[in-house]
């Protein structure tokens, strides 16, 4: 059994049927990501595992115990809301104890442990400790709400949308403070976000969700290499879908919709300039630059096939790009090469 098991959940809002049949068993210390777009039902999964809303069937159990009748304070389930929701009243202190004093944690204990909190998100209490959230930047009231969910020492730790009203470049860093705190306390996280370039970058597994559904449930090379249905495709990368049939699958070979392998190009017409179709092998001095646009694997523009993500044709998966701690997209091997044109439109 998994440590969380989440078996066929369902959730309905009167007749609107948010959440269906949603079933992930996740391990101790996974970091997953719930991926997919506005509207998909992220935040209720969510809120059914902390105990804020009421599965209408289906079963949450950690570690074997049965959460559903449990109140939100009996889950031992820590949560990070989308807008920081810190206590304004509060101090920073004040704010990282506030679930400590609810627990009964002894006072001198609970300020042992605020400390460590606060060392932890990199806000030491000596600096930090007596500021009230006005006084604070967006991103370090996200990581006050953090240090708050973590405090009391959940089994499970759940952050919605942690990131969204931060700016790109906090966003990034803050993701990566999430990640390794995630990792050094080795807590089972479940982590939401419509940012799929997020997801890719920290997570162990992704489920993308659509319409209340999780379409797929993979690590980020399964998600981002294989995607499953063409939501998942669409949504996880950008692609130009085409209609094509697959002539070979060993070789990699498929003819787009109204081309045989026969076909040919189109004969220029008359009076305007053509560009020599051909592929141009790497580094051809009279055709510069051509090479840089092929798939690392060795398949050239003309080489791409539906379902094989390529990195963008000119950055490659150079340092932006979602996919560029992945290994490198898989082409279906031996595969038409940048010389094999003329094999995959024929003689
Ligand atoms: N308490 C509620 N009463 C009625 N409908 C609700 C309630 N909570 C959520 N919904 C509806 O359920 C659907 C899913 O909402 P949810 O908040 O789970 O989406 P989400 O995937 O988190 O979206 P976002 O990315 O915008 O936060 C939406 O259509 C929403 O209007
Ligand atoms: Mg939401």
């Amino acid at each position: 059994m998994a440590y969380l098991d989440i078996l066929n959940l369902e959730k309905s809002f009167g007749a609107h049927r948010v959440v269906k049949d949603f079933t992930l068993p996740i391990d101790r210390g996974e970091f997953i990501s719930l991926l997919g777009p506005s509207g998909c039902g992220k935040t209720t999964v969510l809120r059914m595992i902390a105990g804020f809303e009421t599965p209408n069937a289906g079963s949450i159990r950690l570690e074997g115990r049965d959460l559903v009748p449990l109140r939100p304070n009996q889950r031992q389930i820590g949560m990070v809301f989308q807008a920081y929701a810190l206590f304004p009243n509060l101090t920073v202190a004040q704010n990282v104890g506030f679930g400590l004093r609810g627990a009964g944690v002894p006072r001198p204990e609970a300020q042992t442990r605020v400390a460590e909190m606060l060392d932890l998100i990199g806000l030491p209490l000596s600096e930090y400790g007596d500021r009230y959230p006005f006084q604070l930047s967006g991103g370090q009231q996200q990581r006050v709400a953090l240090a708050r969910a973590l405090a009391p020492r959940p089994q499970v730790l759940l952050l919605d949308e942690p990131l969204s009203a931060l700016d790109a470049k906090v966003r990034v860093r803050l993701r990566s403070e999430i990640r390794e705190i995630q990792r050094r306390l080795g807590i089972t996280t479940i982590f939401v976000t419509h940012d799929q370039e997020e997801a890719l970058s920290i997570s162990d597994r992704i489920v993308v969700m659509n319409g209340g559904i999780a379409e797929q449930v993979g690590t980020p090379f399964e998600i981002y290499n294989h995607p499953a249905t063409p939501f998942v495709a669409s949504f996880v990368g950008t692609l130009t879908p085409f209609d094509a049939r697959v002539l070979d699958p060993g070789a990699g070979q498929v003819a787009a919709a109204g081309q045989t392998p026969d076909a040919r190009p189109a004969a220029a017409a008359p009076g305007r300039r053509q560009r020599d179709p051909r592929p141009a092998p790497r580094g051809d001095p009279a055709r510069p630059g051509r090479g840089a646009r092929d798939c690392p694997a060795g398949h050239g523009p003309r080489g791409r096939v539906p379902g094989v993500r390529h990195p963008h044709p000119r950055r490659g998966a150079g340092p932006h790009h979602p996919a560029r701690h992945l290994q490198p997209p898989r082409c279906p091997a031996p595969g038409p090469g940048r010389d094999d044109r003329d094999q995959l439109l024929g003689p």
